[in-house]
C-alpha cells in the first residue's frame, strides 16, 4: 500500500470514528435532557394552568388559594377532601374527572 493511500485509509476510519462519537454522545445529552428537562417543564407549567383555570371554575367561590396554601395538607388529604367534600363542601367525584381532581389538587398543593 502506497503512503498517502494509507493516509487516505485512515482519515477516512477517523472521519467515522468521529462520526460514531458524536452521535453517542448526542444520544447520551438528549436522553439526560429528555429525563431533566422535559417533564420539569410540563409538570410545572402544563398542570398548574390546568388546575389553575380548574380552581377558578369551581373552588374559587368559596375559597382563596392563599387560605388554602396555609393549612399544611398532604396533595393526598387534598385529593381526598376534593373527591368526597368536607362539611359544607360539595364531593367533585360526580363533578371533575379522575383527572382534573388531581390537577387542582396539584395546585392546590403546590407552593409558589
Ligand atoms: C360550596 C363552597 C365550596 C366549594 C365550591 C369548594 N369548597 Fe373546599 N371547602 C368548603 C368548606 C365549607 C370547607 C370546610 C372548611 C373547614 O374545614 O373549616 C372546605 C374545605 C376544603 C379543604 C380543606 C381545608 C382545611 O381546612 O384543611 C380543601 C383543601 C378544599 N376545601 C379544597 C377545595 C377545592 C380544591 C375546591 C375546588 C375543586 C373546593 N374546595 C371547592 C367549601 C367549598
Amino acid at each position: 500500500m502506497i503512503l498517502s493511500e494509507y493516509i487516505f485509509f485512515l482519515t477516512k476510519k477517523l472521519m467515522i470514528l468521529q462520526k460514531t462519537f458524536l452521535f453517542i454522545f448526542s444520544l447520551i445529552i438528549s436522553f439526560f435532557l429528555h429525563i431533566y428537562l422535559i417533564p420539569a417543564t410540563q409538570s410545572t407549567t402544563f398542570i398548574n394552568e390546568n388546575g389553575k383555570q380548574i380552581f377558578i371554575d369551581n373552588c374559587s367561590q368559596c375559597h382563596k388559594l392563599k387560605n388554602l396554601q396555609k393549612k399544611d395538607n398532604s396533595l393526598n388529604k387534598i385529593t381526598n377532601i376534593v373527591i368526597n367534600g368536607k362539611q359544607e363542601m360539595p364531593p367533585f367525584k360526580n363533578i371533575l374527572t379522575k383527572k382534573k381532581i388531581n390537577q387542582v389538587a396539584n395546585y392546590v398543593f403546590q407552593k409558589p
